[in-house]
């Protein structure tokens, strides 16, 4: 009786360790997310771990899990456990961790006006709903538009310590120079004020506890995103392109910045992809097809997916409710959950830091 146990387990394990993960790329088995297999009596366990968050994409998983076993090995009476536990990655050399914040996450583009602060905040809040601890830093010194885009304006707070509060909405928790100076005050710092300044703003705000922090960087790729990705601990960047020929020179650019400073690029977001009228359904892809394809293929970047252009998007954004927060059901938020999944799973295949090694068990 024992053996044959045993060599359930067995089976049951190597099945198992074969199924895909769309997000990692690689196998069950070979990313060390299934953790555990027993059996008792009639009854199966599978426990399985993932190292980000996906509560978009649990029942799926163990739907496939379960009728996998239904149709390969006849069983029917099975328990899917499925938790994530998200670790804190490795940083440039040289740099040291928030403590508070485990994973910091840049988001570039190569020129402005590609929606790059609109998909940092939608990423954010995409990563929350998928079940992580997530904020965002409006890094956009001339141009700071989270305040608008979240519907917080005003002076943060302080701690008795005398470090600054974020700022809580939607579930995130936020920071932007534009607390501090009014959004309309002219923004005289250049250069190394500029840096300095951000720096400040990154380690004087008192985060509670943050799994990734999305950084809205300035647009383009000139000394001062240069420098604030030499001096933030980065784990990883996003780089948003839109499809038209010009940007994905200008995308290259900002692939190119990370490969300077050693951070891992996680993948190319494509926005405002295709156009889709509103009143009869028809879509037209104004900007051309296939830059974001093109330019994962070059660089061996994967693509985390597409948005189309839509002015619900623009009006959620502008409007202080981005989509994710206003329905985190919509068939955009959905998009913009399945491209955080992707992120933050390409992130768990990179190296984990030494420095920062607590990680937290989700039990959903
Ligand atoms: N997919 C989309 N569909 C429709 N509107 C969009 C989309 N993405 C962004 N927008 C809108 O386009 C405008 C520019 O986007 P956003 O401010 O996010 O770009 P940006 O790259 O951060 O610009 P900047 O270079 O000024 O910082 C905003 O009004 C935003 O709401
Ligand atoms: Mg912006």
């Amino acid at each position: 009786m024992r053996s044959e146990s045993v060599r359930s387990e067995e089976a049951i394990r190597a099945l198992l360790a074969g199924l895909r993960d769309p997000h990692t790329g690689r196998s069950l088995g070979e990313d060390g997310s299934l953790k555990g297999v027993g059996i008792a009596g009639e009854r199966v366990l599978v426990d399985i771990v993932l190292a980000y968050p996906a509560a978009g994409w649990r029942q799926a998983l163990m739907e496939e899990v379960r009728s996998l076993l239904r149709e390969r090995l006849g069983l029917s009476e099975v328990t899917v456990s499925v938790a994530h536990r998200i670790h804190a990655h490795e940083v440039q050399a040289g740099l040291t961790p928030l403590p508070e914040v485990k994973n910091i996450l840049a988001v570039a583009s190569g020129k402005g006006g590609v929606g790059k602060s609109a998909i940092a905040v939608n990423l954010a809040l995409a990563l929350a709903a998928e079940g992580a601890r997530a904020g965002v830093l409006d890094a956009d010194l001339y141009g700071p538009s989270l305040p608008t885009m979240t519907g917080t304006i005003g002076p943060p707070g302080t701690t008795p310590e005398r470090r600054i509060l974020p700022k809580r909405a939607h579930g995130l928790e936020l920071m932007s120079i534009g607390y501090l100076l009014g959004e309309d005050a002219p923004v005289i710092w250049r250069g190394p004020m500029a840096t300095q300044a951000l720096q400040q703003l990154l380690t004087e705000t008192a985060w509670e506890g943050l799994d990734y922090l999305v950084i809205d960087l300035p647009p383009g790729t000139g000394d001062i995103q240069l420098t604030l990705c030499q001096r933030v601990p980065l784990s990883g960047a996003v780089i948003v392109t839109t499809p038209q020929d010009l940007s994905l020179v200008d995308a290259q650019r900002a692939l190119k910045m990370f490969e300077k400073v050693a951070v891992p690029v996680l993948g190319v977001v494509e926005n405002m992809s295709l156009y889709r009228c509103p009143h009869c359904g028809h879509e037209e892809a104004i900007f051309g097809t296939g830059a974001g394809e093109r330019i994962a293929a070059r660089y061996g970047v994967p693509l985390l997916g597409r948005l189309p252009l839509d002015p619900r998007i623009r009006a959620d954004a502008d409007g202080g409710l981005p989509t994710v927060a206003a329905d985190p059901e919509s068939e955009h938020s959905l998009a913009f959950r399945a491209i955080a999944r992707k992120a933050a799973a390409q992130l768990s295949l990179r190296a984990r830091s030494r420095a920062l090694s607590m990680p937290r068990i989700v039990i959903e």
